[in-house]
Order: C-alpha cells, then sequence, then structure tokens
C-alpha cells in the first residue's frame, strides 16, 4: 500500500486544501505508517510553474508550505515530505509518459479549459500537459490510494488511463509497470466552497481573500470573515432537505460538520430554527479553536529556514530512491537504451 499526494506551493493553505485533503493526509499517515504502508507527500513547485509566477515567491511559498504542512500534523519522520525540483524523476517520468497520453483526453480536462480560458494560444504548454506531469507524480512510485479534493479526480482518471494505455502498449499482462491508483476522496469536505459564492470553490487564485479562511488567518480576521459569508435570510433547516437549493448555507454547514468530526444532519439537529446570527459565531469559534494551534506551529516554524531546508532535503532522498526501480523500468519498457 502506498500514498501520494501533492500540493502546489503557492500562497497560502487554505480551509478547502485542509478539509478536502490534508487532513486526510494525516489520518492515513497515522493509521498507515503504523501498519507499514508508505506515504509520500509532496509540494508540486513544478506544477507551480505552468502559471506565471515570480520566482522570488515560489522559493519562499515552497518553505512556507513545508511549514505548513509539518503544522497540520505530517510527521516527516512517519511521511517522506519533499519538493518535485529534487527529485529529477518526477520531471523525467512526465517526457516518457508524453508518449502515452493523447492530446484528447487532455483537451477534455476541465482545469485546463477554466485556466485557459479564452486565451488557450497564450497559455503555457506547461498548463497543457500538467495532468501527464500529476500522473508521472503518483505512477512513479506505485501509488495505490491519492487522498485528494473532488477537484482533482479528473486529473485522477487520467493518470489511470495513461497507466492502463503504457501497461497494454509496453508491458505483459503478468508485469504490468504501473499500478492504477484509486483516489481517496472524503465525503464530507470534497469540495469546500468560496465563502463569497457558493458556486466557487474555495481557491487559492480567487482575488478575493475574503473567499477563503487561511491557516495563517488570525482569530480576529476568521470571525470577520464568517461574520460576512454570503447567506441567505432564511433560519437553519432541520433536515438535510430543507438545505436544497441553499449552496452557502450548505457550505457553512459542512464546514462546521468536517471541523467538529459529526455529520451535516447533526449539526442541523443542534442549529434547527437558528439564524446566521447565532451560527455565524459558533462557526467561528469552532474554527478558531481548531485552526489556532495549527496556525500558532506555523508561525515559529516558518522562521527556520534550516530546518526547514533539512526537512526537504531528507525527504528527497528518501524519495528518489524509491522513484528510481520504476523509472528504469519504464525506459526499458520504451526500449531506451541507458548502457
Ligand atoms: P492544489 O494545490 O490546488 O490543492 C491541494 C489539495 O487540496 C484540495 N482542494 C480542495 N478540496 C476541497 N475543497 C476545496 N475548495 C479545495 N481546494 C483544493 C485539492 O483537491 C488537492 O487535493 N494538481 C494538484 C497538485 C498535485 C497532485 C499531484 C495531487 C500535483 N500532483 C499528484 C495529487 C497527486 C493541485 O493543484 O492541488
Amino acid at each position: 500500500m502506498r500514498i501520494v499526494s501533492g500540493i502546489q506551493p503557492t500562497g497560502n493553505l487554505h480551509l478547502g486544501n485542509y478539509l478536502g485533503a490534508i487532513r486526510n493526509w494525516v489520518r492515513m499517515q497515522d493509521e498507515w505508517s503504523a501498519k507499514g504502508g508508505e506515504c509520500l507527500y509532496f509540494l508540486a513547485d513544478l506544477h507551480a510553474i505552468s502559471m506565471p509566477h515570480s520566482p522570488a515567491e515560489l522559493a519562499a511559498n515552497t518553505r512556507e508550505m513545508v511549514a505548513a504542512l509539518v503544522s497540520c500534523g505530517i510527521d516527516p519522520d512517519k511521511s517522506v515530505l519533499f519538493n518535485q525540483a529534487q527529485v529529477p524523476a518526477h520531471a523525467e517520468m512526465q517526457w516518457l509518459l508524453n508518449g502515452t497520453a493523447r492530446m484528447g483526453w487532455l483537451n477534455r480536462m476541465t482545469q485546463w479549459k477554466d485556466k485557459a480560458g479564452k486565451n488557450r494560444e497564450g497559455a503555457s504548454v506547461a498548463l497543457f500537459t500538467y495532468p501527464v506531469l500529476q500522473a508521472a507524480d503518483v505512477l512513479l512510485y506505485q501509488a495505490t490510494h491519492v487522498p485528494v479534493g473532488e477537484d482533482q479526480k479528473q486529473h485522477l482518471e487520467l493518470a489511470r488511463d495513461v497507466a492502463q494505455k503504457f501497461n497494454n502498449d509496453f508491458a505483459s499482462e503478468d508485469a504490468p509497470v504501473f499500478t492504477l491508483p484509486d483516489p481517496i476522496i472524503p465525503p464530507e469536505a470534497a469540495r469546500i466552497m468560496s465563502l463569497r459564492d457558493g458556486s466557487a470553490k474555495m481557491s487559492k487564485s480567487d482575488p478575493s481573500d475574503m473567499s477563503r479562511i487561511n491557516l495563517t488567518d488570525d482569530a480576529d480576521a476568521i470571525m470577520q470573515k464568517v461574520r460576512k459569508a454570503k447567506t441567505d435570510p432564511e433560519p437553519l433547516p432541520g433536515t438535510m432537505e430543507g438545505l436544497a437549493g441553499r449552496p452557502e448555507a450548505n457550505n457553512l454547514v459542512g464546514i462546521y460538520a468536517a471541523m467538529a468530526g459529526i455529520s451535516p444532519a447533526d449539526v442541523l439537529a443542534r442549529f434547527e430554527g437558528q439564524g446566521f446570527g447565532q451560527f455565524k459565531p459558533a462557526l467561528g469559534e469552532l474554527l478558531v479553536e481548531k485552526l489556532s494551534p495549527m496556525a500558532a506551529r506555523y508561525r515559529e516554524l516558518r522562521e527556520d529556514r534550516a530546518a526547514l531546508d533539512a526537512i526537504l532535503a531528507k525527504g528527497a532522498e528518501k524519495a528518489r530512491a524509491l522513484a528510481a526501480p520504476t523509472l528504469a523500468r519504464t525506459y526499458d519498457a520504451l526500449g531506451l537504451v541507458r548502457g
């Protein structure tokens, strides 16, 4: 069993990343490392250059994201924590898989359509081939499970298609080169939405900081963002059916449930008939209580650059060793002579 997942080091870790993915990373690390399963978590810095970026910010964000992940509970002694740039096998594997991935598959990716928008001609080639690098990230390590939020499901399906086609084209049935990975998507927090718009996902790229809760937000900022979150004038219903057609209310109830570790139905049972004037302060306090210990650890850790670099160097060394056998088999399967 091998768990592999990544996050782009573009700015802050927000509540969507935390509830959709990172919390599961920590859970799986704690459960599986005790049973001998391996967890690899990485910063997708190579993916980050697919959009216009500032090199100085990317370097700073990479270190800050390590600090954030460790603050959330990723333990570099239990998990392999690293950045792609220190493990060249990711970029090599992407090239090897570019021969297998089809243009038509990439053209159908919703993230490509969203991010390139109307300006496809001006988008980078990296943005288009981004999902092939993502396939390389997981196939390189024979990942069995990939914990992600709902928005990454399509990319994971593409990784499975690439693995399957490569195995069909270049390997025998009894000795496939790649394992087909399964996505693990938390049902209760698969898609955390923006606080300003219940139809858009909470995202680092939203220009309004009021749309998301960041790990770095202090208690005042969290309370203010929740207070100003878009809602409707109705009180909270007693059943889940009553949330139909109310995306903002549904999102806040979902966030409360995920943070409290209870079901959305239990949240409604607790708050039935109350308006947002009562519910929002309760949600804000819950968020402050749960996030502030992580935020405090983060503020301390992010100052220690030497420690952060040491974590990445150690993780990269382990990742390079784990990647080597599959990379070698891939070169061989393709008939590439390496002496
Ligand atoms: P990224 O950096 O956008 O997000 C990191 C993780 O957070 C999840 N997530 C969310 N979950 C629920 N609600 C939200 N609003 C929300 N926003 C983000 C994402 O689903 C993701 O799990 N392409 C990936 C990084 C990547 C990767 C990989 C992931 C590169 N290679 C290999 C898995 C395996 C990305 O940009 O995630």
